[in-house]
């Protein structure tokens, strides 16, 4: 079989890797994929949003399966644009994809729904949201309407914040279009985690739970980031409470696209927060997270592709998902001053030691064939054992192989889900 696969990141290099177990896979394609992958797949020079060229090298190059990674393609329509050519597609469709790419719309579903979530109101127009954040109880979260590479959640301790938050979504656009709506919501409390979701519309079967560090720097300090390193199992994320968000979030959800006429297949990302009223959900998005799925698909003992495949068939329910009872580690090396300004161009060395648990995201091959940095992310560094300290200790001490100047990285990921372990 060859499958296309759309995306550059440290996420696709993962799937790639998981794919590549399935003996009946003879090539895999990378729609553009990164230097660090070569080895994994064939990288082409394509953007993941250059939709019409990716069906044109699908339908080409004969393509019998296609992976769709990203957010943006997804909320463009690209496995609508696949799927109408002929070519069986994993991930949902633009209808569906609207789930991540309108926080209006996820707000709205869920309270139709009655799908626990924070209380909000949306606003289209700045002054209403100005008079509105005057009263509003603080602190007070302000989120931009549409896709914003994870920054567009600003949380205003003070009406000042909030004030110049608003302004500079709603009159300065920040975030482009994607902050000419915006959703001001309760602030909520509570350990959060991450369950992504495999679904075919109808069945939902999440995979193993993990644990995000989103902050740059240690302690959850500095700004917001895609996520600086994850850990999985997240010990929060108990039997008791995985029941209680079958029943209250995943299904329902799951049974609200279909109602809306968006019946969401493929990999559904759950942001959840256990607050004392319960676990509620933070946000949606349509695809597996980064660097989520650094630790969940490398604890997956079922076949990758036969999974992928039972979502688009629909034959979810009678597909095993089966996981390993181990613990993963992801530790993100990150070129320093990410996420604002950073240097690139540094060639990165990786002995060979390290090389099979290394996800590659942020890097780029020289004429001379030389790997060199070329991102924030540069590559996440993946551990998996059977328990969670000697996982992160593995990670760390992986780290010492990997080579490049200018690398930044937490010393703390899995910290606070080692502390959760021993309060238990
Ligand atoms: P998001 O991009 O929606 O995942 O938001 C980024 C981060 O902002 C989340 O991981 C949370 O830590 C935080 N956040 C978002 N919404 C809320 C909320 N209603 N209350 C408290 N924290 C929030
Ligand atoms: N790591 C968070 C995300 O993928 O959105």
């Amino acid at each position: 079989m060859k499958i296309l696969v759309v995306g550059g990141g440290g996420r696709e290099h993962a799937i790639i890797k998981k794919l590549r177990e399935n003996s009946s896979v003879e090539k895999i394609y990378a729609l553009p994929g990164n230097g660090g992958m070569a080895d994994d797949a064939v990288c082409v020079p394509i953007a993941a949003t250059d939709l019409e060229a990716i069906k044109a090298f699908a339908l080409e190059n004969k393509v019998d399966y296609a992976v769709v990674a990203p957010d943006d393609p997804l909320v463009m329509g690209a496995v609508d644009l696949l799927t109408d050519a002929g070519l069986p597609c994993f991930g949902p469709s633009k209808a569906a994809a609207v789930i991540e790419g309108s926080k209006v719309f996820s707000k709205d579903l869920m309270r139709k729904y009655s799908i626990p979530t924070a209380q909000y109101r949306s606003f289209e127009g700045l002054d209403e949201a100005l008079k509105y954040i005057e009263t509003a109880p603080l602190p007070t979260v302000i989120k931009a309407d549409g896709l914003a590479l994870g920054k567009g959640v600003i949380i205003a301790q003070t009406r000042e914040e909030a004030r110049e938050a608003l302004i500079s979504m709603m009159a300065h656009g920040k975030f482009g279009k994607s902050g000419s709506r915006v959703v001001v919501e309760e602030f909520l409390e509570g350990p959060e985690v991450s369950v992504l979701a495999f679904t075919d519309g109808k069945t939902v079967k999440p995979m193993v739970s993990s644990m995000d560090h989103k902050r740059a720097m240690d302690n959850d300090q500095g700004l917001n980031t895609g996520g600086m390193g994850t850990v999985a199992p997240n010990p929060y994320y108990t039997e008791a409470v995985a029941k209680e968000c079958m029943e209250k979030i995943f299904l329902p959800t799951i049974h609200a696209m279909t109602a809306e006429g968006r019946t969401f297949k493929g990999c559904l990302y759950f942001g959840l927060m256990l607050t004392e009223n319960g676990p509620k959900v933070i946000e949606y998005n349509c695809r597996f997270g980064d660097p989520e799925a650094q630790v969940v698909l490398p604890l997956l003992e079922s076949d990758l592709l036969t999974v992928m495949q039972a979502c688009t068939n629909g034959t979810l329910e009678e597909t095993e998902v089966k996981f390993s009872s181990d613990c993963a580690c992801c530790l993100i090396m990150a070129s320093k001053g990410y996420p604002v300004e950073y240097e690139k161009g540094f060639e990165i060395t990786i002995e060979d030691e390290a090389k099979p648990y290394v996800y590659s995201a942020g890097t780029r091959l020289s004429p001379d064939g030389r790997l060199l940095t070329s991102g924030g992310r540069v590559l996440g560094i993946t551990a998996v054992k059977p328990t969670l300290p000697i996982a992160i200790k593995a990670a760390y001490s992986l780290k010492d192989k990997v080579h490049f100047e200018n690398a930044y990285y937490r010393h703390d990921i899995g910290q606070k889900a080692l502390k959760a372990y021993r309060e238990a």
